[in-house]
């Protein structure tokens, strides 16, 4: 579609200013239930170009539970400094108006910049709740919940969805556009069936002919795992944003990456450098990331909650690194940061170390 244009033609085409002007950088964090928490965002945080603006998430949040909880104080809606200088667009889960409103109420307390409603989680308790992916069986009643959140919303409200619970390219599109007319401002689009899960590889024709038939901007998502996949989504597709997620555990400084592409000014307090390249010098970076996760995690979280987030985080992350299921094993017996950095210290001296471009994301 886009064949041949420039990186900085393309960012320069994304729609999504429309819904927030402040937005310059379209490459955003993907929500992911157990990772997109405060401290991921400041890991991510710590490798954006300076004067880059984009949108974050949360991780997804359950309409049902916020009106009952300390919002701004749970784990999962804590909030940083830096979250306030970027747009913190919360997910939530939900099918009714009355849970719908008050989450909002309470999230917009906190600063956020807009709502994005789940409609792709797959699993089976979303599934029996009808939440989630469970949506886009009934188009009405998923548009009705748009429109719930539009009423009850300051701000823009935006949709993450799969291509449905089966392959019908005539019903998605008549979902897609019910959304459109509830008031969705934006929808990103993760390119599977709900029966696949996150198995086979995310389809982007589906996101180019997506944007192609609705008029509100579309954001793609899936399976980009270096810097230059999401450059290709992006011509290929012709889509408003990219949406990464697995990714960005493991090489959170794809956006340094993308930035430097861009002509960007380096992250803050990287000022002269250039972001790792080569599988090498990937690899010594993860070992940096990993000991600053580690610090965000015991910074953020009670110790127990802390070490539980890392443990999940390794396993996502470290598949791209070679011995990775050693340091994991190695990491899973530590109880405080010194113990952690020990561990890191000594792995990460060791030779021989590579952070590979592509795994199979069995995550
Ligand atoms: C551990 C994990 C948790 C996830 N949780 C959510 C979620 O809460 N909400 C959502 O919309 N997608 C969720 N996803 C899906 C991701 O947002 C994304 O669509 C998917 O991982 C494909 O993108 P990627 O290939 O860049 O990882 C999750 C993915 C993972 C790996």
């Amino acid at each position: 579609m886009n064949k041949g244009l420039t990186l900085p033609d393309l960012v320069g085409q994304s729609r999504l200013g429309q819904l927030w002007p402040e937005l310059n950088f379209p490459f955003l964090l993907a929500p992911m239930v157990g990772l997109s928490h405060v401290a991921l965002r400041e890991l991510i945080y710590d490798y954006l170009p300076q004067g880059a603006c984009t949108v974050f998430p949360t991780e997804m949040l359950n309409s049902r539970r916020l009106p009952y909880q300390k919002v701004g104080e749970t784990p999962e809606t804590l909030v940083s400094e830096r979250d306030r200088q970027q747009l913190l667009v919360p997910q939530l889960l939900g099918n009714e108006e009355s849970f719908i409103k008050s989450s909002i109420e309470r999230l917009e307390k906190l600063g956020t910049q807009g709502i994005d409603i789940n409609m792709g989680c797959p699993v089976a308790k979303a599934l029996k709740h009808n939440y989630g992916v469970a949506l886009m069986g009934d188009p009405e009643y998923a548009a009705s919940v748009v429109d719930m959140a539009v009423r009850n919303s300051q701000r823009p409200v935006t949709v993450k969805l799969r291509v449905g619970l089966q392959n019908d390219k005539d019903y998605f599109y008549q979902f897609c556009q019910g959304l459109v007319e509830s008031g969705a401002r934006a929808l990103t689009l993760h390119p599977r069936t709900a029966a696949q899960k996150r198995r086979g590889s995310a389809d982007w024709n589906q996101i180019r002919e997506l944007k192609e038939r609705v008029s509100i901007p579309i954001v793609g998502n899936g399976d980009v795992q270096v810097w230059q996949d999401a450059v290709r989504m992006m011509n290929e597709t012709g889509c408003d944003g990219v949406m990464i997620g697995r990714a960005l555990t493991a090489r959170p400084w794809i956006l340094w990456q993308i930035g430097e592409a861009l002509g960007l000014e380096t992250p803050l307090g990287r000022e002269g450098q250039k972001a790792p390249n080569t599988p090498e010098s990937e690899a010594k970076e993860f070992g940096v990331a990993l000991e600053s996760f580690i610090h965000y995690c015991f910074r953020y979280f009670p110790a127990p909650y802390a070490q539980r987030k890392i443990k999940f985080y390794l396993r996502v992350a470290t598949p791209w690194l070679n011995f990775g299921h050693f340091l994991c094993k190695r990491l899973g017996k530590c109880q405080n940061p010194p113990e952690y950095n020990e561990v890191i210290k000594e792995f990460f001296a060791k030779d021989g170390l590579v952070l590979a471009s592509y795994t199979n994301l069995a995550y």
